[in-house]
């Protein structure tokens, strides 16, 4: 056999092989410590939050169908687990109020600087509509802003002040 032959069924044997790792899917709905139990959500909001958010910091992922392919599953399961160990609006009424105000503050620079939603989701075309316009990004940190507002208007100021990292 020649040697590229060789190497070719060699990657082929590989990229089999590797299908039968089936990351676990990101699926639960389970509401009772969402973020919309306690924050109003305009549905122009909840519709950015929808498409271009909550794919990787909810419990909710919309999954398309190269995530049943690998490596492409891994490397989804991985961004979807990192954004929630950041950020989780599916569980955001877990955390203390002056983590859910800090989540609030980060959404805003996060969208503000542009890092949010990551880059490569929407590399290729994909997920066009998380190609988030000046006045959608808008739309968001004023919602969120809103929210901060309300937390300082209604919890005593020492309460929204972070704990300070050992
Ligand atoms: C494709 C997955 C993905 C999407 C979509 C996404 N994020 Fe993220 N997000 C991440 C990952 C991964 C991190 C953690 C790594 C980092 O900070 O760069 C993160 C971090 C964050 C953080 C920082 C949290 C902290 O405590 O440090 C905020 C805030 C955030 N994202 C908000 C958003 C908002 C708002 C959107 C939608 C406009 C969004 N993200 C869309 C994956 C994503």
């Amino acid at each position: 056999m020649r040697k590229t032959t060789k190497l070719l069924i060699a990657f082929a044997v590989l990229f089999l092989g590797i299908q039968a790792i089936r990351p676990e899917k990101n699926v639960s709905n389970d509401q009772t410590y969402d973020i919309s139990k306690k924050y109003t959500i305009p549905d122009e909001v909840n519709d950015i939050l929808k498409v271009a958010c909550n794919d990787c910091h909810s419990n909710y992922t919309r999954y398309p169908w190269y995530a049943e392919i690998q490596p492409a599953a891994s490397w989804l399961a991985s961004h979807v687990n990192d954004g929630k160990k950041k950020l989780n609006y599916s569980e955001l009424l877990k955390r203390p109020i002056a983590v859910q105000n800090h989540k609030f503050e980060e959404t805003i620079e996060m969208v503000k600087e542009k890092e949010m939603p990551l880059a490569s989701y929407t590399y290729l075309g994909l997920h066009a509509d998380a190609k988030l316009t000046d006045e959608q990004r808008l739309l968001l940190t004023t919602w969120a802003q809103a929210q901060m507002d309300m937390l300082k208007a209604t919890y005593p100021a020492d309460s929204l002040v972070m704990p300070k990292r050992r």
